[in-house]
């Protein structure tokens, strides 16, 4: 039950009613949001202020005009006008209990399935293999599974698939590196091992920096001649087809570990290579069609503007076309990427297409899309959810060394390590206090480090509205202050850890809940924020928002904490006041969890 969705639904009709332009209605509902100050209420509706406008009347008339043709009901207190005509909300405690009652017993905590279940195709994730992942590629994995998990928990179905770069520059240099370098013995024993060094020391002959793409590196011998083997390759040269083979297993393996860590599972990892044999259909297919052109000997297709801009002066003011055949017959990034689009369209007919990739790209994808659907996919939602990069503390792109390439695993590792550390100093200061302290065995501490580690990193990049960058900031977001991953996963232990000190039983809050008793304002906002839950995930889907979750859980911190502080549990004044708040209490972890989890984030239950 989406609160908003409901409380929007009682004004509909006395908004239609006074509206004298119809159109204008579903703005008039979206001017009714939660309150910005809890003082003022609960919810606002501010919609009077633009209808007063349309009616040429006082917006204060016109509040009160809508107040008085709000239907009967059992949700809201009588509004009240404030200011220039803004309308506060507030939800009856009965409604409350009520609510709270229901999703309670509903193990989606209110979260309905959607009426319209619709076919995604995510493209997530897309590192180009045998070579280190980029940080970029970390930020769509997690941000493309964040999405994916959303997705499913409203019931659509997602098809979660990875792009990967397998068919790059750089199988050119383990080609050339296998042929001029190898060591036998140790490729036998350690393929992955030996790949991860041979591509490193032919880049190192080539002098290719590191960070820098090779495919802008220099016109080098080396270079040059690992190019010829890419291009033998693309040409399907058996020898290094075979090799190529041989090699991508061992590519496969370097990224699993990297996926097991970030506990991401993708569905499809079809790559750029599986396209490769479609590519020429695509381009002739895309000529027949006149969608695409020739241009000075090779074949482009138009900008989004359908224009292929010709004179000097135009190719400044418009967007470039987009090259889908080179002069010398090699195949591009594009032409992968429209193959890509009338496969998935083909194979699962997706409604909407959701490309998480880094806003660089938007002009690939902007062009990508506008021919895709004159090529007839119109029928397609295309949207590329795109995301800024990561920084530095110096602000500049981040990077672990010169270079703007991180080794992911180490990150990891590093964040496991302090995630650790900090929680053990504030495990200690605790002690010193007198407090009670969970004291882990090595086992448990080890799961607490990848835990607390590993969800930093993820929930630091999630609670970033991924359009901006955001300096990556590894002390910053292992902390146990704030809104972090680790302050999440306390608070859900802490909550667990009242049931397990009171050796209560949490079954029965889950199969018959207590009525709920609002006996002061700290649990009334409490209540109120579990039942955002529904309004908040129906949210981050709209615009591909998930960091919409972690405002919310922190919201959801912030009551909690005003509760635990105001509203004893265990020492409850009464029977019906203890359960009532034990309700409470199972249900912040239960919303922490599932919310924590949607964002791909575990927690444990003691620490
Ligand atoms: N491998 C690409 C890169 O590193 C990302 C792939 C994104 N997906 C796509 N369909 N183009 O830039």
């Amino acid at each position: 039950m989406n609160l908003l969705t409901q409380i929007r639904s009682l004004f509909e009709p006395a908004l239609a009613a006074l509206a004298p332009d119809q159109a204008k209605v579903p703005d008039l509902l979206a001017a009714i949001k939660p309150a910005s100050n809890a003082d003022h209420g609960d919810y606002q509706a501010n919609c009077a202020m633009a209808l007063g406008k349309a009616l040429g009347q006082k917006p204060q008339d016109v509040a009160k005009a809508l107040i008085a043709a709000l239907p009967a009901n059992d949700v809201l207190e009588p509004p009240t006008v404030a200011g220039p005509g803004f309308i506060n909300l507030r939800l009856k405690p009965d409604f409350l209990a009520k609510a709270i009652a229901e999703i309670a017993t509903d193990p989606k905590l209110g979260v309905e399935p959607t009426k319209k279940p619709k076919t995604f195709v995510i493209d997530l994730s897309g590192p180009n293999v045998a070579k280190p992942l980029h940080v970029g590629h970390l930020r769509s994995t997690i941000i493309g599974d964040a999405l994916v998990r959303i997705l499913r928990f409203l019931g659509h179905t997602v098809i979660g698939d990875n792009h990967l770069g397998d068919w790059g520059t750089q199988f050119g240099i383990l080609l050339y590196g296998y042929k001029h370098h190898r060591d036998d013995a140790a490729f036998t024993a350690d393929p992955v091992r030996e790949l991860a060094r041979l591509y490193v020391h032919v880049r190192g002959l080539a002098a290719v920096a590191e960070g820098e793409d090779e495919d802008g590196a220099g016109d080098n011998p080396i270079m040059t001649a690992c190019r010829e083997e890419t291009s033998r390759l693309h040409a399907g040269d058996p020898e290094n087809v075979a090799l190529w083979e041989t090699f991508m297993p061992a590519c496969l393996e370097m990224l699993r570990p990297i996926y097991e860590r970030l506990n991401v599972k993708i569905d499809h990892a079809l790559g750029e290579s599986f396209y490769n044999p479609m590519l020429a259909c695509v381009v002739d297919d895309m000529l027949a069609k006149k969608i695409a052109f020739e241009s000075k000997g090779a074949v482009v297709i138009p900008n989004a503007k359908g224009v292929v801009p010709q004179t000097e002066e135009e190719q400044k003011k418009e967007e470039p076309p987009a090259i889908i055949r080179k002069r010398d017959g090699a195949f591009t990034y594009t032409t992968t990427d429209l193959a890509t689009v009338q496969y998935r369209a083909e194979t699962w007919k997706p409604d909407v297409m959701l490309y998480v990739v880094g806003a660089p790209q938007a002009l690939h994808f902007k062009t990508i899309f506008a021919q895709a659907r004159r090529w007839g996919y119109a029928d397609v939602d295309f949207q590329h959810v795109q995301f800024g990069s990561m920084l530095g503390k110096d602000r500049k792109i981040f990077s672990t060394r010169k270079g703007g390439v991180i080794e992911l695993m180490s990150l990891l590792d590093d964040a496991a390590r302090l995630g650790l550390q900090k929680y053990e100093e504030n495990s200690a200061a605790r002690r010193a206090v007198g407090h009670k302290v969970f004291e882990p065995t090595d086992a448990e501490k080890r799961e607490i480090a990848e835990v607390v580690g590993t969800g930093a990193v993820k929930y630091a990049d999630l609670s970033q509205n991924r359009t901006t960058d955001y300096v990556f900031d590894i002390e910053k977001m292992t902390g146990t202050d704030g809104n972090t991953a680790a302050y999440m996963q306390y608070a859900y232990a802490r909550c667990r850890a009242i049931f397990r000190e009171g050796e209560i039983d949490t079954a029965r809050f889950r199969t018959h809940p207590p009525a709920v008793v609002i006996s002061h304002n700290a649990e009334r906002l409490l209540a109120l924020q579990l039942l955002r839950f529904p309004e908040v995930v129906d949210s981050a889907v709209a615009d591909y928002v998930p960091h919409l979750l972690t405002t919310y859980l922190w919201d959801v911190a912030k009551s909690y904490s005003g509760f635990y502080e105001n509203c004893p549990v265990l020492k409850a004044e009464s029977p019906e006041l203890k359960d009532s708040r034990l309700l409470l209490v199972d249900l912040v972890s239960r919303v922490i969890k599932q919310a924590i989890d949607l964002l791909g984030i575990r927690v444990v239950e003691r620490m």
